[in-house]
């Protein structure tokens, strides 16, 4: 695949997981990429595997969200694609929802996708060659579910950002998309698996192993499984792609 040769790339959250498989299927497309993450030694080891730069980043605060941007520009020349995908999950029932993590949740999933949006089209525009942005949503973010209000929120409110920043920023040719992804097995999932396991005292591995029987494809995503889209959503093809968010979540949700 080479539909991607001579762009590049900032992916935030890019150190393990869904962010580090797009980085590699990046790379393998023939774009330069920038992995931006808040756990840097990660970051680095994955960049190092995968032929990417690492960058450190906090999406919750700004300073370091205007400086991984000027970083990722004096590296690779420009910002073509950015892909936010950097999150947190956060599970409890609604009577013992804290504030802080409501609002630390809010702060990484929402505003870490809105201000990284930002300053990333802040730099297209001025560059004035367009650019695609691709937010990271969930099926959380369709529906509710009981244990987990607060993330699911998050997800809504990336669909619509997405709507609104894409409807926003066409007029400089930038396309904003997002990918709504269903149950992906990684290191988030087992963090999920655990959450579950406390609240619904189930034994670790039960809730993973219900979530794949109810994927009408018949098994969890895998992080590879959402590359494609990705690949696409940040090529020429996609440029009269505007504001969708895009399900690759093995049947589970239809829109
Ligand atoms: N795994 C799934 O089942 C699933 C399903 C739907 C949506 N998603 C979404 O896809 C995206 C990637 O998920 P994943 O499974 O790879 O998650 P993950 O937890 O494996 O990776 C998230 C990355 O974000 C980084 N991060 C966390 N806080 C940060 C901060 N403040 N600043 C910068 N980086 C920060 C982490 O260090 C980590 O590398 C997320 O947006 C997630 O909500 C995942």
């Amino acid at each position: 695949m080479t539909q991607l040769t001579g762009k590049t790339a900032l992916i935030t959250g890019g150190a393990r997981g869904i962010g580090a498989a797009f980085a590699k299927a990046y790379i393998d497309a023939g774009a330069r990429v920038a992995i931006a993450d808040i756990d840097i030694a990660r970051a680095r080891e994955t960049a190092a595997e995968i032929g990417a730069t690492a960058i450190e980043l906090d999406v919750t605060e700004q300073a370091s969200i205007d400086r991984a941007v000027a970083e990722t520009i004096q590296t690779l020349g420009h910002i073509d694609i950015l892909i936010s995908n950097a999150a947190i999950f956060t599970a409890a029932p609604i009577i013992e929802i804290e504030r802080a993590d409501y609002a630390r949740t809010f702060d990484i999933n929402v505003a870490g996708t809105l201000f990284t949006l930002q300053a990333v089209a802040r730099h297209m525009i001025d560059r004035g060659q367009g650019g695609k942005i691709i937010n990271m949503a969930s099926q959380a973010g369709r529906r509710g579910e009981p244990l987990v209000a607060v993330y699911c929120a998050t997800k809504a409110a990336i669909i619509s950002l997405t709507q609104s920043a894409g409807l926003n920023l066409i007029q400089h040719g930038i396309n904003v998309n997002a990918i709504s992804p269903g149950v992906v097995d990684g290191e988030h999932w087992d963090g999920v698996d655990a959450l579950f396991a406390r609240f619904e005292n189930k034994p670790r591995g039960q809730k993973k192993a219900e979530v794949a029987a109810a994927v009408p494809h018949g098994r969890m995503g895998r992080a590879e499984d959402l590359t494609g889209v990705a690949v696409f959503l940040a090529s020429d093809a996609a440029d009269y792609i505007v504001a969708q968010t895009y399900n690759v979540d093995g049947g589970q949700w239809m829109s």
